[in-house]
């Protein structure tokens, strides 16, 4: 049987309190501190998935306890050693492959340690995470009247792992490209890859933005960092971040634009049951887990996606196999509900289009 493991970690106290319901009238240091002394915990056995194309896998979850600010502020040799723990949990379950979430593929090298470390294979998800935020951003602009070819699209975080690949591959689709992140050298590089476009660069969040049709929110900030005054009437916002770059605020307040949640993915097989709440209903997977799913079914247990450059050819690959094993954009998420084709209609009609 081809095994997968997943790493799920809490990206904010509401995820420790879904388990832990007490968690939620404690302060945050006092829960971070918990967090610190608890080992990784296997959550859930997922069972008898099955591909469009016949092929079969088992998979688990395991939960490493850190909070996206823990992994981010301890030590990498720190944060390595608590994910490992989590990952020989999957390996000693039997997985062959392990998919890091969230935070622990943004920690470090980007999964290339890790690899180096476990005895099995490694992969972040992130090219199918790339491929499916692409999908996604084109297919909302679309829906929302937004000509991509002749519009200018944002990248949030260009200098990261996802952020580049999405610049490098959205460039030759958009009529404009504005890539925005912290560090000026770092963006200038990644504009001088990009042959289809010439790209404006922006160390300002609100001044990248806000030319911008289609924005694609792609840190590793811990906290929401696009406001509701940020981006421009009619715009879309493909938010692929977890913990999420697009404030509550944002999609709460601008009924002229469509925030949706980059990166969800249905699964093959009628409401498939993962047997743990992770935050979407049955059925639906974050990109990173499809991608672990993917290359199980594939049998491929070497690692993928790994280090800060993505391969393009992966990201392709990947979106191919999707599509061989029956993996497909789900419907348009914001903030843990469902967006119907009225709600996208409306915000579009109020956007003047
Ligand atoms: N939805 C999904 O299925 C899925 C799958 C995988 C990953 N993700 C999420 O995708 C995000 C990016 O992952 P990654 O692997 O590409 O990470 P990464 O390689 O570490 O890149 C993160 C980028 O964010 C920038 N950044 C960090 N904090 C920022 C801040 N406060 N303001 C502005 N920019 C900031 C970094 O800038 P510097 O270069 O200056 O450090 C870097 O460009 C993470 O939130 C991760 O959890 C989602």
């Amino acid at each position: 049987m081809n095994k997968f493991g997943f790493v799920l970690h809490p990206l904010s106290i509401d995820d420790v309190a879904r388990k832990y319901p007490p968690a939620k009238y404690l302060p945050t240091s006092w829960v971070e501190g918990l967090l610190n002394r608890m080992p990784p915990k296997f959550l859930s056995q997922i069972a008898n998935l099955r591909s469009d194309a016949g092929a079969t896998a088992d998979g688990c979850f395991v939960g490493c306890p850190a909070t996206p600010r823990q992994l981010v502020e301890w030590p990498p040799e720190r944060a390595y050693t608590r994910i490992l723990q989590a990952i020989d949990m999957a390996a000693r379950w039997g997985a062959k492959i392990v998919g890091l979430g969230a935070f622990t593929a943004v920690v470090g090298d980007k999964g290339l340690t890790l690899a180096e470390r476990s005895s099995i294979g490694i992969t972040t998800g992130n090219s199918y995470t790339v491929y499916t935020a692409i999908e996604g951003a084109l297919k909302a602009a679309d829906m929302m009247g937004i000509d991509a070819g002749n519009a200018r699209a944002a990248v949030l975080g260009a200098t990261g792992s996802i952020g580049r690949a999405c610049a490098l591959l959205l460039a030759p689709q958009v009529g404009a490209l504005s890539l925005v992140g912290r560090r000026p050298d770092a963006l200038q590089a990644i504009a001088e890859e990009v042959t289809d476009l010439r790209c404006e660069t922006f160390t300002d969040v609100a001044e990248g933005l806000r030319d911008a049709d289609i924005v694609l929110a792609v840190t590793s900030a811990t906290e929401a960092i696009i406001g509701p005054n940020d981006v421009k009437p009619g715009a879309v916002v493909c938010d692929v971040a977890r913990p999420r770059n697009a404030s509550r605020a944002l999609a709460e307040q601008r009924d002229d634009v469509l925030v949706i949640e980059g990166g969800a993915v249905a699964v093959p097989g009628e409401g498939f049951d993962f047997g743990f709440d992770f935050g979407f209903p049955p059925g639906l997977s974050y990109a990173c887990m499809a991608e672990t799913m993917i290359l199980a079914l594939e049998g491929r247990f070497d690692g993928y996606s790994l280090g800060p450059e993505l391969r393009l050819e992966q990201v392709r690959e990947m979106g191919a196999l999707a599509q061989k094993h029956g993996f497909r954009l789900a419907g348009f998420r914001c903030f843990e509900r469902t967006v119907s084709e009225e709600d996208i209609a409306r915000r579009r009609l109020n956007a003047g289009r």
